[in-house]
């Protein structure tokens, strides 16, 4: 398989990494760059867990190859946690006890916070898509979308 070398920023720092043609960049950052908040779900688009943010929009990074990251901005939850959204939404599902297992939580949260930058006075509908590519298995959604509700509350 023919080897790649690409570059591009990963939560502001600079990273080289060898690739092949076939890699993904969930793959990548999570056993390459030992980036562990992009979960392996599904590995084909359906479930959310490998959310990340590329260019400033959210993206399923089991569905990007490595070499598309080529010269990109990517942020993971680790990198989103100084942005003023992501540290508010984590205190509110930390206080609301809104996740079970946390296996769909960076996912959800990095939705969230797409969300927040783009609309910081989302309704309930626009939460509810904003979120609807992250499947969560144990809460029923409920919690999730009172606590993103809350913190647009600031509550
Ligand atoms: S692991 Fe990427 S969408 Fe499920
Ligand atoms: S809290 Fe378990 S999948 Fe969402």
């Amino acid at each position: 398989m023919k080897k790649h070398e690409i570059e591009f920023k990963l939560n502001g720092d600079t990273k080289k990494v060898e690739v092949e043609s076939n890699d993904v960049l969930l793959d990548v950052l999570r056993y390459k760059l030992g980036i562990k908040s992009p979960k392996v779900g599904c590995d084909r688009g359906d479930c959310g867990t490998c959310t990340v943010i590329m260019n400033g929009k959210t993206v399923r990074s089991c569905l990007v190859l490595a070499v598309e990251a080529h010269g990109a901005d990517i942020v993971t939850l680790e990198g989103a946690n100084s942005r003023k959204w992501t540290q508010r939404l984590q205190k509110k599902f930390h206080e609301k006890n809104s996740f079970q297992c946390g296996f769909c939580a960076p996912g959800v949260i990095l939705s969230a916070t797409e969300l927040l930058e783009k609309n910081p006075k989302p309704t309930t509908r626009d939460i509810k898509e904003a979120i609807a590519g992250n499947l969560c298995r144990c809460t029923g959604y409920e919690p999730i979308i009172a606590a993103i509700e809350e913190t647009v509350k600031g509550k």
